[in-house]
């Protein structure tokens, strides 16, 4: 993916803005799914600069905190799926010749409205700027908040981005805390974890298991298990996905999915448990799902009086 951010005012914003930006732009591209790899343009500016091009592109005579110019019409907000004949008729049209990936759109952001909203809002820049990528991301992929409804819909997006990421209200800077992970993720979780689950290398039980962990960064990873002849050298489907996460910089975990092929719930083993508890708070989330429906735990409750501190 691809992020070109560009800084065109001499007011500084104080925030690693590159970090904050890009972290919310690839948490939004994970959350909503697309399939493409992605470019999205960033420009941060100033009330006089933001003024110029509300009115020269909107007509708007005043200075605003957030411009989002998507390149694509949408046929449902968020559908990539929907717009497939098109892309395949006009790819020049929507994708960077020279990098192959999805032209998702511009965004301009005024550096004085993050202050001034920040302040009247009482809580951080961080939060703030945050607010305002995630709620221009939702605008590129089609969402808008024209009518009540579909308002709704569009915050909600933003926010459940914003949770995933750790950027709350209250705390500008995350740590590892509990999240409510909806069941629209859980939902997603459990597909992947059945998706990898095709890859189990499993010749000596031929238990296939498969599983996905959310990150707190928004990204989903999957794993299966991975036999050996040695029978010890076995590696599970949950570790297999816990350390694809760590191993790509992940330090947070906020739920995990587990499914096998026997259909019905497979509870993860002691050892995996212990290597969840070091990634994963006592009260996040493992899904396990089965033929006959899906059970919920916390770490704690599958873990209790776990190993700590020394
Ligand atoms: N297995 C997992 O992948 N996860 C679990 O939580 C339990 C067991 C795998 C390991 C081995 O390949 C097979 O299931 C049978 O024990």
């Amino acid at each position: 993916m691809t992020i070109n951010i560009e800084y065109e005012t001499d007011i500084d914003i104080k925030l690693d803005y590159e970090d904050i930006i890009t972290k919310v732009i690839e948490g939004s591209v994970d959350y909503v799914g697309c399939p493409y790899e992605a470019e999205v343009n960033v420009t941060l500016t100033d009330n006089a600069s933001i003024h110029e091009i509300n009115r020269d592109y909107r007509e708007v005579d005043r200075p605003t905190d957030v411009l989002s110019f998507p390149m694509i019409d949408y046929v449902t907000p968020g559908d990539f799926d929907a717009l497939q004949d098109e892309f395949d008729m006009d790819p020049g049209s929507y994708f960077n010749p020279d990098t192959g990936e999805l032209m998702l759109g511009d965004i301009v952001i005024s550096v004085e409205k993050v202050f001034e909203q920040a302040e009247s809002y009482g809580h951080s820049t961080k939060r703030e700027l945050a607010f305002l990528v995630a709620h221009s991301m939702m605008h590129l992929f089609g969402y808008d908040h024209m009518e009540e409804d579909e308002a709704k819909v569009m915050e909600a997006k933003q926010e459940e981005v914003l949770t995933m990421l750790g950027i709350t209200r209250d705390d500008g800077e995350c740590a590892r805390q509990s999240i409510a992970v909806s069941d629209d993720l859980k939902k997603r979780l459990i597909k992947s974890a059945k998706a990898v689950m095709k890859h189990a290398y499993a010749p000596y039980s031929g238990f296939k298991v498969g599983a996905a962990v959310l990150a707190q960064s928004g990204k989903i990873y999957t794993g299966c298990n991975i036999e050996n002849i040695s029978y010890g050298a076995t590696n599970c489907a949950e570790r297999t996905a816990i350390f694809k996460a760590v191993s790509e910089g992940e330090r947070e975990l906020l739920a995990i999915a587990i499914v096998s092929c026997k259909g019905e719930i497979t509870y993860p083993c002691g050892i995996c448990r212990q290597v969840m508890s070091e990634f994963m708070s006592k009260d996040s989330t493992v899904v396990l799902d089965s033929d006959s429906g899906v059970k919920e735990y916390t770490l704690s409750e599958l873990l209790p009086h776990s190993f700590d501190k020394f």
